[in-house]
Parts: structure tokens; sequence; C-alpha cells
């Protein structure tokens, strides 16, 4: 009777023993898990964003601390193009909610007002840190522009808005790529990202207006293939 019960207690133990391996498995298993997330400082730190939430997330996917000391003439001059963008094309989205008869193009002259709103600040506070000069006045020729849409009325401001406008940002597009692919500095990096996402969105609400001529996509197209 004596030996049957310890004969059955060594059971028991070792019936116990896959499941203490079992347990001791998951435990490690949970510890190997959680142990990147407790440490990752970045979790913290996207908690965190706020209002501005964009900006600075895509400062995270572009920028990583590196070289933001080294700005090219390439580099300048893409700042000073994003700066003299917004220069006219706020003007330009405002005069689309007072001129155009298009509900498509009011709503693009918004995208326009409020993508270069949020580019405009970015620009100023790039150049700022990178110590660079920007303009605060638009090319004489995109001055040129406003002055005819200010002029134009209706289904003639509409069709000059969406031409013009498509024209320009297809040009734009096209060095913003170069400029996005071949900079060395981190933080221009960070900004043809950005630039390159608002431009690529007014294009679109451009073409979606349906009034962009055969002649237009033409005209960039000889432009950005030279
Ligand atoms: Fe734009």
């Amino acid at each position: 009777m004596r030996t049957a019960a310890i004969a059955l207690a060594i059971v028991a133990v070792l019936a116990l023993i896959p499941v203490l391996i079992n347990l001791q498995t998951t435990s490690s298993q949970a510890n190997e898990e959680a142990s990147p997330i407790a440490g990752a400082p970045q979790a913290g730190a996207e908690g965190a964003v706020g209002a501005d939430g964009q900006a600075q997330g895509q400062a995270q996917n572009g920028a990583a601390a590196g070289d933001i000391g080294t700005v090219t003439e390439v580099d300048k001059k893409f700042l000073t193009s994003v700066r003299q963008a917004g220069l006219w094309e706020i003007p330009a989205g405002r005069l689309a909610q007072t001129n155009a008869s298009s509900e498509a193009v009011k709503r693009a002259g918004h995208h326009l007002i409020d993508g270069h709103a949020k580019l405009d600040q970015l620009v100023r506070e790039d150049a700022k840190l990178l110590g660079v000069q920007i303009p605060d006045q638009a090319t004489a020729e995109q001055q040129e522009w406003v002055r005819q849409l200010k002029a134009a009325k209706g289904a003639e401001f509409d069709k000059l808005f969406a031409n013009v406008l498509r024209a320009s940002h297809g040009k734009i597009f096209a060095v913003i790529g170069e400029v996005r692919a071949s900079t060395q500095n981190d933080l221009i990096r960070r900004h043809a990202r950005q630039a390159n996402q608002t431009v690529l969105d007014h294009m679109e609400v451009l073409e979606d207006t349906g009034l962009v001529d055969a002649e237009t996509f033409a005209e960039v197209e000889a432009a950005v293939t030279k």
C-alpha cells in the first residue's frame, strides 16, 4: 500500500513536468515579446505628438539624426521654390473662392491654401535651421499669373486656374523627386517628402476639375523630359 502511494506520487510529479516546462517557455516568450515594447522610446515620443503630428511623424520617417549641415545649391534652390510656391498659390487659392464658378476649382483652391499654409511654415522653420535665406516674394512669372487670375471670372477663371496651376505643379513635382532621391541633407530629405505629398495632392485636385487641357500635359512633358 505504501509502495503504491509512493509510485502514485512519482507518476503525479512526472505528469507535472511537461506542464511546468510549458509554463516556463510561455513565460520567457512573454518576456521576450514585452521587452522591446517597454524599451522603445519612440513609442512614447509618437504618443506625445500634438496638433502638428503630421510634420513630426514625417521627421521620424524621413530624418533621423544625421547630416543637416551640408546644404547644396540644389537644396537652397529647392527651399526657395517651395517658399515661392506658397507665396503665389495661397493668393490663387483665395481668388478661386471669389472668382471661380466651378465647385471643383473652389475645392482645389482650398487644398492650395491649406497645403501651402502648412508647407510655408515648415519651409520657414527649415530654412532658419539650415541658415538659408528664402525670398519674401513670388517670381515675376508667378506674380503675373496672380494678376491674370485676378482679372478673370467664372468659366474663364476656372480654365486658367486649372491649367496654369497644373502646369507649374507638374514641373516642380519632377524637381522634388530629384531632390528627394539625391540630397545628402536629412532635413531637406524630410522637407522633400512633405512637399512631394502636398504637390501630389494639388495635382490631383486640379485634375479632378476636369479642366486640364492636353496641351498643358504636353507642356509639362516637354519641360521635364528635356
Ligand atoms: Fe501647390
